[in-house]
């Protein structure tokens, strides 16, 4: 029996999805359609050709999820690697994005929070990954220091290796668990980037809080339901900023709250 070499048609090549994330050299499509599974190989070799920024296409097979916020990738074409460096906002971050993570997406949004910054001003990230908001800020602003507090263990060994590759001074990285790391001190601004369950933790982050001092807090939310969180935080000083679409019709939000 003769077998027809597997080839993409030009209707598999409107079936590509338009919309995939790039971090660093990995392109990483979150929805791949079923319909081109036995095609995979050759979609993500038509990718890599087309775009020669990239060295691996992948797919996710797990959305993010658990305590880590971590994905699972499958490589369908290119490098055998999962390991790429990202740039963003003039500083460069080391990440493997199967072991912790990184969005790309939210890069406009950490250049917002660094511009809000003052001088002189000591600043908290919870959550903080492979430390991208620490590094945007501390790129952009003359913050005094810089706290990153990452429970992950892979995600700090990337934030420490970041601070070197940056050749920051003024972040310190701890690993842990928020509730126990947290420095005996008060801070000026406090970022709390872990839409599912940052709200949990307000009451925490407003005892390590200045009197004049600002929490940004992310969290999801539908557009029809912004009063109603307005309503919710109405004894802060607040306001809403649209920081991203993780899904149709569903916000991430950021909520900037300081004490009236
Ligand atoms: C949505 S990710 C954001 C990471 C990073 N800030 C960024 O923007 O790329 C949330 C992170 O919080 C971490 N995390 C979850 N619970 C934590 C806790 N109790 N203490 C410290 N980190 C925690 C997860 O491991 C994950 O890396």
């Amino acid at each position: 029996m003769l077998f027809k070499k597997k080839k993409l048609t030009s209707e598999d090549l409107k079936k590509i999805p338009k919309s995939f994330d790039v971090i660093g050299g990995i392109l990483i499509f979150t929805d791949f359609p079923k319909e081109l599974k036995s095609k995979e190989k050759l979609v993500g070799n038509y990718l890599l050709n087309k775009f020669k920024n990239i060295i691996t296409v992948t797919k996710k097979t797990k959305k993010y999820s658990g305590k880590l916020r971590t994905a699972k990738l499958k490589i369908i074409a290119g490098e055998k690697n999962k390991e790429t460096i990202h740039a963003e906002s003039g500083i460069k971050l080391k990440v493997n994005p199967e072991k912790v993570y990184f969005s790309p997406r939210s890069g406009t949004e950490r250049l917002r929070i660094a511009k809000l910054v003052k001088k002189g001003e000591d600043i908290l990230v919870m959550f903080s990954g492979i430390a991208p908001f620490p590094l945007v800020i501390s790129k952009h602003s003359n913050a005094n220091e810089i706290y990153a507090i990452e429970l992950n263990k892979q995600g700090h060994k990337y934030a420490k290796e970041n601070i070197k590759l940056n050749k920051i001074k003024n972040i310190v990285a701890i690993q842990g668990d928020v509730r126990k790391k947290i420095p005996n001190k008060k801070f000026d601004r406090i970022i709390m980037p872990l839409p599912k369950d940052a709200e949990n933790y307000l009451s925490l982050a407003l005892k390590n809080l200045k009197p004049t001092g600002t929490i940004h807090l992310y969290t999801f939310e539908k557009q029809e339901n912004f009063n109603k969180l307005k309503e919710k935080y109405k004894k802060y000083n607040i306001k809403l900023i649209k920081a991203g679409t993780p899904a149709p019709r569903k916000y991430r939000v950021c909520l900037d709250l300081s004490l009236k």
